[in-house]
């Protein structure tokens, strides 16, 4: 948008200066405007194509490109006022991620294959939190399901901001052992599913125009072989890499897509409670888990919300781990 200042000495130049600042404001605050600023104009009109600027013009030019409408930096971890969707949310490391965002302020739609005892205790914590909260049971590899709980979700909470992709399906077998069944129970619900679910959240954030984040929960399969984890650790490796496609399409819309690593886990450890101590594994897992802690799904839901926050604002396309240090050994 090209906006040329008044030129000096005109009568209400005054006007014209101030008028110009709340346009300025304006347009900071509500889009991801490039706003040039052009000076002194020769016709003297604040906008319009019929600026053409001075031979001996002093051009300056300023971007402002805001970061996503309504982020509050004065509270960078703050997700207030944020509508968020977990996958595979209602027990263990789901609800430890939808726990987290509500924590931080969201309010978070669970989904899982079917409603029950945990997806009513997951929903009983958020509202605990003063959040607000709904189930959707969907099965996420199937698309006509899908778009069905994306258009429930959007009807319930008017817009989504956070997506957090979570299931898996399928079971570890070696891969002599290893069914076509198996194969696409993995790849459908661990990849697949979180292809679909993406998808629809990416449309009505483009749609919403302000920006979202997108995070995946893959894992230190993804990244290294363990026996029996072929269909699983192929899954997990592609929801890396799909991870970081969505990042690079999804940016210019303010989409920012992360994937985090959990590694050695303990799944029952309680939201909200004293983490595990350091070295509390023992001495035979220190040489694989350098911090000798497994993980909880508290650490992990903490993780998702920092990369859900305004403070992650820079981070798009990584792979996280959140694994005590196991990635960065040798193995
Ligand atoms: N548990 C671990 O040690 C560990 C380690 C690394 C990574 N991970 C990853 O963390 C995530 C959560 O793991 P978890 O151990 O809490 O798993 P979990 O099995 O306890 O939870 C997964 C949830 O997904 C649901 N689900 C399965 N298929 C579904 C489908 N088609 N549609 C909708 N929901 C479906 C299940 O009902 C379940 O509630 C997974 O992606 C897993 O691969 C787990």
């Amino acid at each position: 948008m090209g906006v040329c200042l008044p030129q000096y000495g005109e009568p209400d130049l005054g006007r014209r200066f101030l008028l110009y600042i709340v346009l300025c404001m304006i347009i900071y605050e509500y889009s991801y405007a490039t706003l040039t600023i052009q000076g002194p104009a020769g016709d003297g009109y604040l906008f319009g194509p019929g600026c053409p600027g001075s031979a001996a013009a002093l051009a300056i030019k300023l971007t402002l490109t805001a970061v996503n409408k309504g982020d509050d930096m004065s509270d960078p971890h703050s997700l207030i006022g944020k509508k968020a969707l977990v996958t595979g949310g209602k027990r263990r490391i789901g609800r430890g991620i939808a726990l987290a965002l509500a924590e931080a302020g969201a309010d978070v739609g669970i989904n899982d294959l079917q409603a029950d005892a945990d997806g009513e205790t997951t929903q009983a914590l958020i509202r605990q939190m003063g959040r607000e909260t709904d189930f959707y049971a969907a099965d996420i590899s199937d698309v006509n399901q899908v778009e069905e709980m994306f258009q429930a979700f959007l009807m319930r909470f008017g817009r989504i901001d956070i997506l957090v992709n979570n299931p898996y399906a399928g079971t570890g077998q070696s891969f002599l052992e290893l069914t076509e069944k198996n194969w696409d129970l993995n790849l459908d619900v661990g990849l697949k599913g979180f292809f679909l679910c993406s998808q629809q959240a990416a449309r009505a954030m483009v749609e919403q125009g302000d920006g979202g984040s997108i995070v995946s929960t893959s894992s230190v399969h993804g990244m290294r072989a363990w026996k029996t984890d072929a269909a699983y650790g192929a899954a997990k490796a592609g929801v890396i890499r799909l991870t970081k496609s969505m990042a690079v399409d999804l940016a210019e819309h303010g989409i920012r897509c992360n994937a985090i690593l959990p590694g050695y886990m303990d799944t029952d450890h309680l939201f909200n409670t004293t983490p595990p101590k350091i070295g509390i594994l023992g001495e035979q897992h220190r040489q694989k888990v350098p911090l000798c802690r497994p993980g909880t799904p508290e650490d992990i839901g903490r993780a998702a919300t920092f990369l859900c926050s305004p403070a992650a604002g820079c981070i798009t396309g990584v792979a996280l781990p959140v694994d005590g240090g196991l990635l960065a050994t040798s193995g």
